[in-house]
């Protein structure tokens, strides 16, 4: 039987007698507490809530100042960027835009050359972050893939030429732009001695525990310590030193192979590496996408990498003690003993998280080599308690032969020591102020049944308590003692998105969602310097069925004392909203926005029967007042 076919009364019969209550009740009851659920017995995802108000919810206290500056505005289907009465948005650079002179603009009848493409904005930009040099701006921005439609228009039915093939190649990796504000708001400045194209070709260093090791030489470089370029670059982070950081995700589909008869290792098979690909055609182009041929190349890729966007001629650096895996975004504190740690996610259902902590302390001017290379590497497992601990990965541990097999092949490792399968973590962000972590939980419907790419089953517990999880959640930590480094942790969930216009049960989500918040898929999550969550969401645009009320993926604002959330901003159409960061006044928010008109129904942000083209936005108050 369907448990979510049922009713809550329904299935209130069903069980009879109830399950025992248990631990992971009380921690998903606290999340759900005054969602109107009081007094009964709430069933989903196939256990059973006996609500109580015992539990104190730090998310709960009604008395809070409100920290908002803006009205909330409404969910929204319309092609445009909406942001709230006395606020603006301007674009200040879109896919394709010359960096430099000379370079044509975007032909949208052909969507441009290789050669036009290395010397322009990235394609489907995502996490950025704003540097300041000099009196310079610099706007680092990933560029994760590419909308392929509107990137090959002249394909036929041969498929992609090899030019377009390189086009889109190096539409991918990290634009550095320098940008200026004058009276028309924030443009690019072209031909700055610091505007750069990192791309899949640029040439970079391996460092940290795989750095030479057998598992990473190639016929490119058969001392392991050096590599070609970066791809699909999702979420980033910054150093304590002012680096940037960059972090590769769905690094696989670029991997194919002629022989479809090609024996894919179970490694590789762990990472979705097929012999097929995804459709970026690469191996026609460059060899060493063809891991028949090659089979350490993808073992070069799947690393946070970090770059130095002040010196355009500085070699990026993958810093593989960091873990391969799908990255998504990398969140460096410094801990209170002076210790670099790193909150790193891997997005795949039933993956994990993860945190890096360095061996020495970082000392503000001193050496900074070696912070992200030499450190312990743990996973995380969560206890239905509400407590949890980090699981250090070490051949010791994991029973693997050296630290470099732990580097590469880290998602074997997490499994080898019994890490929590998660719903597809994302964002992991920090609060400014306290020891505080937020990661976005964005979805997973095989929770409850499934098994993630290793055969680790998503059982429900923990902070994924919900099967066929199709709306997500936030999960949130504090470490015992304030201290970054510990061994444990207790947690909560912040929020369980869901729809309460269509739900009375778990799917209504957290008492923190409303009909006038209702969201689903959280991804994006930085903290503001206010101590704002600012959360940005990659879900079902169709505002239809489960998603019906909830328009086009937006971006909201969340309290963490009071638990209010509040909607900022909707995205255009068929978009994703991904990527944030602030002006070094913080009069600007730049925000992301992704894929527009994805589904082949949107045209911004030009208009007309334009193309749509992925986009930064610079966003103001009308007042001149701060934002963040
Ligand atoms: Fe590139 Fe998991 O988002
Ligand atoms: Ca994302
Ligand atoms: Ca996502
Ligand atoms: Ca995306």
């Amino acid at each position: 039987m369907d448990n979510h076919q049922l009713s809550f009364d329904d299935w209130d019969e069903v069980i009879n007698p109830p399950p025992a209550i248990t631990d992971f009740d009380r921690v998903v009851e606290r999340a759900l507490t005054r969602r109107g659920f009081l007094g009964g017995t709430l069933a989903f995802g196939g256990f059973s809530l006996l609500a109580s108000t015992a539990m104190p919810n730090p998310a709960q206290g009604s008395a809070a100042p409100a920290v908002f500056s803006f009205e909330a505005i409404a969910a929204s289907t319309r092609d445009t960027v909406t942001v709230p009465p006395g606020y603006s948005a301007q674009v200040v650079v879109r896919w394709g835009d010359p960096m430099w002179s000379g370079v044509p603009e975007l032909d949208r009848d052909t969507g441009g050359t290789a050669a036009s493409q290395a010397r322009a904005f990235g394609d489907c930009n995502d996490g950025m972050d704003v540097f300041e040099h000099g009196d310079r701006t610099l706007l680092v921005v990933n560029n994760e893939f590419t909308n392929r439609g509107y990137l090959w228009p002249n394909k036929t039915g041969d498929g992609p030429s090899d030019d377009d093939i390189r086009k889109g190649m190096v539409a991918h990796g990290v634009s550095i732009v320098e940008i200026a504000k004058g009276g028309g708001g924030w443009t690019v400045v072209k031909d700055s001695p610091l505007n750069r194209r990192i791309t899949p070709e640029t040439p970079m260093t391996l460092t940290g525990a795989a750095a030479g090791d057998e598992l990473v030489r190639t016929a490119g470089d058969l001392s392991g310590t050096r590599c070609l370029g970066t791809w699909n670059n999702c979420g980033n982070g910054v150093t304590p030193w002012g680096t940037y950081l960059t972090c590769e995700e769905n690094f696989n589909g670029y991997f194919s192979t002629s022989d479809p008869d090609h024996t894919v290792s179970d490694d590789m098979q762990r990472y979705g590496i097929s012999t097929r690909g995804t459709g970026y055609f690469w191996a026609k182009i460059d060899p060493r996408f063809d891991f028949a041929q090659h089979p350490n190349e993808p073992n070069c890729a799947g690393y946070v990498v970090e770059i130095d966007p002040r010196d355009p001629t500085s070699v990026p650096k993958k810093r593989t003690s960091l873990g391969r895996f799908k990255h998504e975004n990398a969140e460096a504190v410094v801990n209170g003993d002076g210790r670099v740690v790193v909150y790193i996610c891997d997005d795949e259902a039933g993956e994990f998280l993860y945190r890096y902590v360095s061996d020495r302390a970082y000392v503000p001017g001193g050496e900074t080599e070696g912070l992200l290379d030499d450190g312990t590497l743990s996973v995380a497992k969560f206890h239905d308690d509400g407590t949890g601990e980090w699981l250090a990965l070490t051949p010791g541990t994991t029973g693997m032969a050296r630290a470099a097999e732990v580097a590469v092949n880290t998602r074997r490792a997490a499994s080898a020591v019994g890490a929590t399968t998660m719903d597809r973590p994302e964002w992991v962000a920090s609060h400014p102020d306290k020891a505080e972590v937020y990661c976005a939980l964005t979805k997973n419907q095989a929770r409850g049944g499934g098994q993630n790419a290793g055969g680790d089953p998503m059982t429900i517990g923990g902070p994924n308590p919900r099967e066929d999880n199709r709306y997500g959640q936030i999960v949130r930590w504090w470490p015992d003692g304030s201290d970054h480094a510990a061994d444990g942790f207790t947690w909560d969930l912040y929020v369980l998105a869901g729809n309460p216009s269509l739900f009375d049960d778990a799917r209504a989500g957290s008492e923190n969602v409303t009909q006038d918040n209702m969201f689903h898929a959280p991804d994006g999550l930085k903290f503001d310097s206010t101590g704002v969550l600012w959360i940005q969401t990659d879900g079902n645009y169709s505002n239809a069925n489960s998603y019906a009320g909830m328009g086009n993926n937006q971006m909201l604002a969340g309290d963490p004392v009071s638990g209010e959330i509040r909607r900022f901003l909707v995205g255009p159409r068929q978009c994703e909203v991904t990527g944030l960061t602030w002006s070094a006044d913080r009069h600007t928010m730049f925000v992301g926005i992704q894929h527009p008109g994805s589904r082949g129904d949107g045209h911004w942000p030009d208009g007309g029967d334009a193309y749509p083209r992925s986009s930064v936005v610079a966003i103001t108050r009308d007042d001149g007042g701060l934002v963040g």
